[in-house]
């Protein structure tokens, strides 16, 4: 594994960052992953400009520019090629760098700290099983637009649901469906499509709004509403997606079992249409 740490491309195992970042403090500090088909970042650009919005949001500069962004994820694609082959996956993240001792308040601007480092994607191409989810609180802050470092509360409801015996935790607020614990979920309901919009409860997706434009085209009405939690068992197909995980069905939730049981037809058109588009 070649990964890229502020400038270098280094193995690994001798990628090495402070006790006095301010990511490993106080998960000071944003992300992005970004999926490899074929040696191509898919949608880099949808990934980058969240980034920059990201950055933006915890003023930080972007220490680069886009340009720069694209040549440094390709040459680490390219560092990964014989080790992971050529579907992978792009992790990124910049903190706020390395501070003189910790404390809260930012004093001097610090220099961010950067890594690049890629995996192997495991596409979810073809394993349209059905999983199963458990409904749980949204016990997360109040920006989850943006795509923090700060995942304490999402493990923690992902590790609550495995524990439980499912696959990944639906969150809700006050009754109102948000999202998964990292992944958006769509519902369909009489043929149409419905969705929680995006706002600061949510992490806008990148698969969420690629989805939407493959729903629109397929002739689906989508609905970006707001989605009361009760409807979750009246719905008769339900997925969640994500850069990694695509499209992926849930066939129950907690005893509730959604629809036929079975991965339903939309899903599966939806699901064709987003290979086809990878494609
Ligand atoms: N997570 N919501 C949350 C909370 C997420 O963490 C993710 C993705 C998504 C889906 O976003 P996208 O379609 O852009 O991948 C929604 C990534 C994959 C992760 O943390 O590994």
């Amino acid at each position: 594994d070649t990964v890229y740490l502020n400038g270098d491309y280094v193995a690994k195992e001798q990628a090495k960052i402070s006790v006095l970042d301010r990511g490993f403090l106080f998960a000071d500090g944003v992300y992005e992953v970004i999926p490899v088909y074929r040696s191509k970042p898919f949608r880099a650009d949808q990934h980058l400009a969240r980034l920059f919005d990201s950055l933006a949001q915890i003023n930080l500069l972007s220490p680069y520019t886009k340009t720069q962004w694209l040549q440094i994820i390709e040459q680490v694609i390219q560092c990964n090629l014989s080790e992971h082959g050529e579907h992978q996956s792009i992790y990124l993240q910049v903190t706020r760098g390395i501070d003189s001792k910790r404390q809260h308040a930012i004093t001097v601007p610090l220099a961010a700290t950067v890594l690049v480092m890629a995996s192997k994607l495991d596409s979810a191409q073809g394993t349209l099983n059905g999983i199963k989810a458990t409904l749980l609180e949204d016990i997360r802050w109040h920006h989850c637009n943006i795509k923090s470092i700060a995942l304490l509360a999402n493990t923690l409801l992902v590790n609550q649901a495995q524990a439980k015996g499912f696959d990944e935790a639906i969150l809700h607020r006050q009754q109102e469906l948000t999202e998964g614990a990292s992944s958006n979920v769509f519902l369909v309901k009489q043929g149409k499509i419905f969705t929680p919009p995006k706002s600061q409860y949510i992490l806008g997706g990148i698969t969420r709004d690629l989805i939407i434009e493959l729903c629109s085209d397929a002739g689906l009405e989508v609905y970006q509403q707001s989605i009361h939690i009760e409807e979750l068992s009246a719905a008769d197909e339900i997925w969640i997606c994500s850069s990694t995980r695509e499209i992926s069905p849930i066939v129950a939730i907690d005893d509730k079992i959604i629809g036929s049981g079975d991965v339903g037809p939309v899903t599966k058109r939806i699901a064709a249409s987003l290979q086809a588009f990878k494609s």
